[in-house]
């Protein structure tokens, strides 16, 4: 008999006649979010799981589905799976590191241009009709090139990220726990900073930080006091690394002169402040959708869960320890 396993979301039909061949599979396409409550039931008797960063893999779900070996995130984020309680429980939990690294890095830059350019709020004014002829001073954005492109969080994203700035003739600074090797830095011209100076150079600041109790509200009054009044805020990362309060408060008196914001605190509910700005470009949680990118997340998932119920190491394993 196939192991019974769980799709938390929906996802594409060649992803489930791939999981198919190996599993029984209970599927979601549907797409209800399934919250705490629903992935227990729907836990109980299943050995794996694969799950979006919407599935809250809490220890209470855990603890309700005794079968369970292996929780495998269609993320590079796993800050909805308590890898604690599954490591405890001997459940193996994996994510889909590097296969959304380009897409989730040009939704970044596309968010960075936009807020630049002001076009969202360029594009409103347009449609609305208020275009009445062509002026001069009209429109003002900030310049890209040659500005400095500050990183928080130097992984695989903020490189590539990097490298986009090259063509741009960025100055780019980074801070991230550990330095880069000098190889990677000079690949992508790099420069390593404090978290303070790197506040204070950047005319865009991208923040490509995980989520975790750590990192909450990295990015709060403090830190927008010491950002240049015209630099830009980029969030492609998480809700609850920035505090939102505190972002849109400083981008209504201008101290802030925009930001780009691809996540928020409490999604897919938002803070309504930030819809009265009009230096904002904002997106609902899309840095990896593309086709490609997406299939690829979700293969990649399966391909972990595949491996962990044959016994074999996933590729991703995030918690090694349960197989000591
Ligand atoms: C990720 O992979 O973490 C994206 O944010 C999608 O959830």
């Amino acid at each position: 008999m196939k192991p019974r396993i769980l799709v938390g979301r929906e996802v594409f039909p060649e992803v489930l006649a791939r999981l198919g061949e190996h599993f029984e599979v209970d599927d979601n396409q549907v797409d209800v979010i399934l919250g705490v409550e629903g992935l227990k039931a729907r836990l109980a008797d299943k050995a794996g799981a694969l799950t979006a960063a919407t599935d809250p893999v809490t220890a209470a779900v855990i603890a309700a589905a005794p079968k369970l070996k292996a929780v495998c995130n269609f993320a590079v984020g796993y800050n909805n799976i308590d890898l604690a309680a599954c490591t405890s429980a001997g459940v193996m939990a994996t994510n889909t590191p590097g296969v959304l690294d380009d897409t989730t890095a040009d939704l970044a830059w596309a968010l960075l241009m936009a807020t630049a350019r002001r076009l969202p709020a360029a594009e409103r004014w347009l449609r609305n009709g208020e275009w009445k002829g062509w002026q001069f001073i009209q429109w003002l954005g900030t310049d890209v090139h040659h500005a400095t492109l500050g990183i928080l969080g130097m992984g695989r994203i903020g490189q590539a990220l990097a490298r986009r700035a090259l063509g741009f003739d960025m100055k780019v600074v980074y801070h991230n726990r550990t330095r880069l090797p000098d190889d990677d830095e000079a690949a992508c011209r790099a420069r390593w900073v404090e978290k303070d100076a790197l506040l204070r150079e950047s005319d865009f600041l991208v923040l490509l930080l995980p989520y975790s109790p750590a990192t909450h509200h990295t990015i709060g009054v403090a830190e927008l006091a010491l950002m240049k009044p015209t630099a830009h805020l980029i969030n492609v990362a998480r809700g609850g690394i920035v505090d939102d309060e505190a972002l849109i408060s400083a981008l209504r008196q201008r101290r802030l002169c925009g930001a780009g914001l691809d996540v928020f605190e409490g999604e897919p509910k938002f803070n309504p402040g930030f819809l009265e700005l009009d230096n904002v470009a904002l997106t609902p949680h899309i840095g990896s959708s593309s086709h490609a990118t997406r299939m690829a997340m979700a293969m990649r998932a399966a391909d972990n869960l595949i491996a962990a119920l044959a016994g074999r190491r996933p590729p991703d394993l995030l918690n090694p320890e349960v197989l000591k």
